[in-house]
């Protein structure tokens, strides 16, 4: 059997992923960051070249211990400004068939249900070319930006995690049934009530009573 090659790109909505300085090179393009043609080049390119997959990296929150400032990021654009990696995907989905998108999304700061639908929708809009990876944060300038003095210990993050993960495999799997949507014109009839089912949960950290 032909062994197969998985090729996979990485980057991050920003100037500088891992590479800080090389923005200034005077052929670098990463400075472009905040304009969709750069995503669809590198989309198309990566397309083009079979990748596999591009993998966004993310973090919410700047960083501010250096110095006890954010000034040395900012100057350096040190994966500051980052701007939200999901919104970045439905262009380069466009104009792409078979690239797979893995985006980092934190779970800390935005409820279960809201997150569900968001990637729920780039399921549909990817035709399930769309994947999570799953991160808890990791800098207190995020948990400030939420209202909080720091970010939550690190096994009390993953505890809350592991609760949120079952609240979002809830809400995908158990909820729309796959021939949930009839579709139906000559009946008028959208969707099969009887095939959507309300999602319940109790837990520590999160409460729910919902159809996603
Ligand atoms: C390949 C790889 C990519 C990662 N990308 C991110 C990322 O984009 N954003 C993030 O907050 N953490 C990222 N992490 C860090 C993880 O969220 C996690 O903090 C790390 O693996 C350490 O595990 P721990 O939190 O259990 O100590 C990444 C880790 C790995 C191995």
């Amino acid at each position: 059997m032909k062994k197969e090659v998985r090729l996979n790109a990485f980057a991050m909505n920003c100037v500088a992923h891992q590479s800080p300085g090389l923005w200034t090179h005077p052929r670098d393009r990463t400075a472009e960051y905040n304009r969709l043609p750069y995503w669809i080049d590198l989309a198309r390119t990566l397309e083009r070249g079979r990748f596999d997959g591009l993998f966004l990296a993310d973090v919410l929150g700047v960083y501010d211990v250096f110095g006890s400032s954010p000034d040395a990021a900012l100057r350096n654009a040190t994966q500051t400004p980052v701007n939200d990696p999901l919104l970045l995907i439905s262009a380069m989905a466009a104009v792409t068939e078979n690239l797979g998108f893995g985006v980092t999304c934190t779970l800390s700061y935005e409820p279960p249900y809201p997150f569900a639908r968001r990637m729920s929708t780039l399921d549909h809009l990817t035709e399930g070319r769309i994947g999570w990876n799953v991160v808890t944060g990791y800098l207190d300038s995020a948990a400030r930006g939420a209202g909080k003095d720091k970010q939550t210990a690190h096994d009390d993050r993953y505890d809350v995690a592991d609760e949120y993960m079952e609240v979002v495999y809830k809400l995908w799997e158990g909820s729309w049934e796959d021939d949930a949507a009839l579709r139906d014109r000559a009946r008028a009839i959208f969707v099969d009530p009887s095939k959507v089912h309300r999602v319940r949960h109790e837990g520590k950290n999160y409460r729910l009573d919902a159809i996603h």
